[in-house]
């Protein structure tokens, strides 16, 4: 998998981009590389935003700059990269990201992340260059970065071999093996604590009833979700 985030602030990646599974998925091949559009703006003094028109609060990101990087970076009309490649807007209103998403992405060969700033995006941007719209949640972040690392970090942890332990991300929350339910409740050493005991049934080393105990309790945890995230 190559990813390309393209942002006003490479910088802001510095941490995620050591964190484990990151230093692993790029150890195994996978790429995760960083455009900034002030270094491809073909405007003067760096510019990239602008005030909307019709007035309002905030800068928008315009459309030239958001060409000329993608131009820069992929040698072709952006029109046209859509058609074969996602390219990903991420804004507040966009797709939620929930597991479905980041396993669907997580199969691509390849993504582009495209952070805004102040208010977003030029709607032509998101018209006429994207594949998609992605958000993180219903809320306002004041850019793209943190979503755009929520969406490497999800997408990345899927890659085989990301995590060390293969099965790690098959039967987690939210997963197909799981049935979209939360993940089973987690427990260590010590087996007694302030009184607290770990369910016996984990003590147990009988594997068929820890495993049937766990998917009970995943089910039991999905039943108090609302719908749309219990799938
Ligand atoms: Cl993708 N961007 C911003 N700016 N805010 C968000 C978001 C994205 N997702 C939720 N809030």
């Amino acid at each position: 998998m190559e990813i390309d985030v393209f942002t006003l602030f490479p910088d802001a990646f510095g941490w995620f981009q050591g964190q484990r599974h990151v230093v692993t998925a790029v150890s195994h091949g996978h790429r995760l590389e960083y455009v900034n559009y002030r270094d491809h703006t073909p405007l003067s003094a760096g510019q990239v935003d602008d005030t909307p028109f019709g007035g309002g609060a905030g800068m928008v990101l315009r459309v030239d700059v958001v060409e000329a990087a993608l131009r820069a970076r992929y040698a072709r009309d952006p029109v046209e990269l859509r058609r074969d490649r996602r390219v990903i807007a991420l804004t507040p209103a966009g797709r939620l990201l929930d597991d479905r998403l980041a396993s669907e992405l997580s199969r691509e060969p390849a993504l582009t992340l495209l952070s805004g700033r102040y208010e977003g995006f030029d709607q032509r941007v998101i018209d006429h260059f994207t594949s998609d719209e992605v958000s993180i949640g219903r809320y306002v972040l004041a850019g793209g970065e943190l979503a755009a690392m929520v969406v490497c970090d999800a997408v990345l942890r899927k890659l085989p071999g990301a995590l060390g332990h293969e099965d790690s991300a098959i039967e987690e929350s939210f997963s197909e093996a799981l049935e979209g339910a939360p993940e089973y409740p987690h427990y260590t050493r010590p087996a007694e604590y302030r009184g607290w005991r770990v369910p016996d049934v984990l003590l147990s080393g009988h594997h068929a009833r820890i495993r049937a105990w766990r998917l009970e309790q995943s089910r039991l945890r999905g039943g108090a979700l609302d719908p749309p995230t219990a799938r």
